[in-house]
């Protein structure tokens, strides 16, 4: 596509140089790779996902990035944009080198604007940090990545992040209304703006929400805020096994008439993993899955109706027992495992694979045993945790720690294939939230005509016609 691949320039004492005069030479870091490390990788576990940049570039404004663009599309130097660097599918890794340009400097919150309940931020402001400005104003902004006091808003906008609120809320691409964007060649461009109905033209912000920093990086972003919920509840909800929990979740929204704003489910392993991690002791003994649902609106009355109502279904269902949390800190301490699963697991079983499929809610059931049926095929463990309101599941395969690393390097990617044309036979595919990145890109093809892929690469190319903007992420490569 474009230009090909290996056919990049080096960054050379030149160049830098020239970006040193665009954004100031305390805003550059070159040929010091103990400094640059930070940079090679996002959470992404395995060094085999890790690259090195050439240079890491903080610019500080649309201006400077354009110029920096202006510069690198001359010179065929290929450019990655990266957030928090809280990625899971390795979007914001240089794996061509060249110019890393970090986004972390641009962390302003630039318009509270009450009167149209809106929010204009720039890409670096961590998205919790959002919620704590807007909530004495009475106003929320819906997003709810599990790492929301890590990530930044422009990252879960390039990965149109999805998270434990989804269900209800729906995922980030909902709550973005404009965008303020710097083209791979350099220019600036505004898209939206305040207004919440918009058919004029083609729909451009959500082509870029979630291009993965393919096509373009935002500078600016305009987020829709909504009425801060005043009465939430959560429950923790242990179930002897697997199928009682996951029968239980759609029958939480039919026969209760209503929808949660979280329905997580992790199974027992995950939750050995995370009490684990956090030094706790599991909520029930025997425990086979569990359930974390929240419950949230601005009406005492109707909260409590419907946790009433989630509370009696499950124990008809066969819940073991519900737990109740309905302060502040009695929530964040029954969220926190669920929130810290994948560290968890990262920390207690680092050869991993986490995945975070997707399938129609109704396929769940049929989803479970294939998972069961993978992890004996290739003698692996393969634990389950996630979305489940939202058939979003981070199943992932860890290595059992007497298989031979060569050997689960061979298998890795077998078993990835197995699982995600199970998933595609399901009605589902590989990515619901994390993105394709380069962890995926080979895959594509799994889940995606080949006239549909050919289709995006044509729209990277309007965008893009050099390829120097994060090249490697999505598509499969050309070049090797
Ligand atoms: C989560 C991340 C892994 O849901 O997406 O914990
Ligand atoms: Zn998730």
């Amino acid at each position: 596509m474009g230009v090909p691949e290996h056919s990049y320039n080096p960054v050379t004492p030149a160049i830098v140089a020239e970006l040193c005069g665009i954004v100031g030479e305390q805003y550059v870091i070159y040929n010091e790779p103990e400094r640059m490390i930070d940079y090679a990788h996002d959470e992404v576990a395995g060094e085999e996902h890790a690259h090195m940049p050439e240079v890491v570039v903080k610019p500080a404004s649309a201006e400077e990035i354009a110029q920096i663009m202006h510069l690198a599309n001359l010179r065929l130097i290929p450019v990655t944009p990266r957030g928090a660097g809280s990625g899971l599918s390795c979007g914001a890794v240089p794996v061509y080198g060249g110019i890393l340009l970090s986004l972390e400097r641009m962390n302003r919150i630039l318009e509270i604007d009450r009167e149209n309940m809106v929010a204009v931020v720039e890409p670096g402001v961590i998205t919790n940090d959002i919620n704590e400005a807007i909530k004495e104003y009475g106003l929320f902004y819906a997003g709810y990545p599990m790492s929301v006091e890590l990530c930044f808003i422009g990252g879960n906008v390039a990965e149109n992040a999805g998270g434990g609120r989804a269900i209800k809320y729906g995922v980030t691409g909902r709550y973005v209304l404009g965008l303020e964007v710097v083209l791979p060649t350099g220019e600036i461009i505004q898209l939206g703006g305040k207004r919440v109905k918009d058919v004029t033209g083609y729909d451009l912000i959500h082509l870029l929400v979630g291009s993965e920093g393919t096509l373009g990086i935002f500078t600016k972003i305009i987020l829709r805020l909504l009425p801060l919920p005043t009465e939430r509840v959560v429950l923790l909800i242990p179930f002897a096994d697997v199928p009682s929990a996951i029968a239980a979740v759609p029958r939480i929204m039919t026969l209760g008439h209503m929808i949660p704003s979280a329905v997580e489910f992790m199974d027992r392993l995950s939750v050995q993993t995370a009490y684990e991690h956090l030094g706790e002791r599991l909520p029930h003994p025997d425990i086979g899955a569990m359930l974390l649902i929240e419950v949230d609106g601005y009406s005492k009355e109707q909260v409590e109706a419907e946790y009433n109502a989630v509370v009696d279904l499950c124990l008809e269902l066969g819940a073991l027992d519900v737990y109740v949390g309905n302060t502040p800190t009695t929530e964040r301490r029954m969220w926190r495992p669920r929130q810290e699963m994948a560290e968890a697991f990262k920390a207690i079983c680092p050869v991993q694979s986490l995945e975070d499929i997707v399938v129609p809610l109704a396929q769940i059931p049929e989803l479970m045993p294939e998972l069961e049926r993978l992890s004996q095929k290739y003698d692996v463990l393969i634990p389950c945790y996630g979305h489940a309101g939202d058939g979003n599941l981070h199943a992932t395969v860890v290595k059992k720690p007497e298989t031979p690393m060569e050997e689960w390097q061979e298998k890795l990617p077998a078993i990835l294939e197995d699982l995600y044309i199970v998933v595609g036979r399901l009605g589902g595919t590989i990515s619901g939230e994390h993105g394709i990145g380069s962890k995926r890109s080979r895959y594509l093809q799994l889940v995606m005509d080949p006239t549909v892929i050919e289709l995006q690469r044509r729209i990277k190319r309007v965008f893009d016609p050099n390829n120097i903007l994060n090249p490697g992420k999505i598509f499969p490569h050309l070049n090797h």
